[in-house]
């Protein structure tokens, strides 16, 4: 099992209800290996000293969360080179029109319209490629929106094994059955993202509990009253009953019997949200109060990553046929 997140922004409830509990929960059945990976996010990055910090930041969250260095590999992407040396042969297997079809780089690069849009925006499915291959993932836990990456990635692999020989395990997305699209909860027909124009409809896992409850109290729902789970025609109120859902593990259709005013369903969906998170913010504080040991924890993850990701790295080389140094 592998999943990576990116040091972009700070990480929110959809990141954790999507992707990082799944994490958490799959690290004893599976053999897992999760990445901060801090090159994806040079994409976006302009500044120095910016990517390092969250970088850090974001080791203290995923080990925060419940990933036991132990058990689970973390690791930062550029600690590990051969997700770089990968992501340039996974750029010569996948094709501009291929890369042009991406739904996240037409978003992306819209809402960049007036900034500098960089070629590793455009390119970006290709690392993330490498990222999964070097593990030889069987699954891949995200949330609804890197399905399409993951899609590329299986194509990617099936056109290098096809035109090298058998190198590459194919992978397949795993999402969760609450929570693989939280939406933002003031504009409920886009997902809560890092980079929505505005945090009013963002939850922060290591937001303030009155912060996050006011947030919830002032999610947007609809004019009309009924309580019922249907995501079209009732986008905001659905988004609550899945939040819900996902904290309690009842069904949003079983939830939504319950309420027959919004005002409760605020309440309670930001309630379980606080109970939720309130253990996580907890270890957080502890974790970054020893930065040194973080780090520590980091460079172990890297150094078992590495392991496997060189055995890939010589694999693919060789079936290539690239002449050895
Ligand atoms: P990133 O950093 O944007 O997000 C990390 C994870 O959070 C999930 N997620 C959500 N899930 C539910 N609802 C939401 N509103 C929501 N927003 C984000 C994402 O699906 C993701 O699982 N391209 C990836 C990073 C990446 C990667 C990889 C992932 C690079 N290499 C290899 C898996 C495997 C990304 O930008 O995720």
């Amino acid at each position: 099992m592998l999943s990576c997140i990116q040091p972009t922004g700070e990480v929110h409830l959809g990141n954790y209800l999507g992707a990082l509990r799944n994490w958490v929960s799959g690290q004893h059945e599976k053999d897992a290996f999760h990445g901060i990976v801090d090159l994806h996010a040079l994409t976006i990055t302009e500044a120095p000293d910016v990517v390092g910090q969250a970088t850090l930041q974001l080791g203290a969250v995923l080990f925060a969360v419940g990933l036991d260095p132990d058990v689970a590999t973390v690791f930062v992407q550029s600690h590990v080179t051969e997700h770089s040396q990968l992501g340039w042969i996974m750029e010569c297997q996948v094709s501009f029109g291929e890369l042009s079809r991406m739904t996240q780089f037409k978003d992306k690069s819209a809402k960049r319209e007036h900034d500098f849009v960089s070629a590793g925006l455009f390119t970006y499915p290709a690392l993330q490629a490498a990222d999964i291959l070097l593990y030889d993932t069987d699954e891949v836990p995200v949330g609804d929106d890197q399905r399409q990456h993951i899609e590329i990635t299986r194509d990617i692999a099936i056109r290098f094994n096809h035109r090298f020989g058998d190198t590459f395990v194919l992978p397949k997305a795993v999402m969760p059955k609450a929570g693989a699209r939280v939406m933002d909860l003031q504009d409920p027909t886009s997902k809560m993202s890092k980079s929505a124009g505005s945090d009013t409809g963002l939850v922060y896992l290591m937001e303030d509990p009155a912060a996050i409850m006011k947030k919830f109290k002032r999610a947007v729902t609809d004019s009309d009253s009924e309580v019922r789970f249907d995501r079209e025609a009732k986008p905001g109120v659905s988004n609550l009953l899945e939040i819900l859902a996902a904290c309690t593990g009842e069904s949003p259709e079983a939830l939504a019997t319950r309420y027959t005013q919004y005002g409760p369903l605020k309440t309670d969906t930001g309630e379980a949200v606080v109970e939720l998170l309130r253990p996580v913010q907890a270890r957080y504080t502890e974790l970054m109060a020893d930065r040194a040991e973080l780090q520590s924890l980091l460079r172990k993850g890297a150094a078992k990553a590495g392991e496997v990701a060189a055995a890939t790295l010589a694999r693919a080389q060789r079936n290539i046929g690239l002449l050895p140094a």
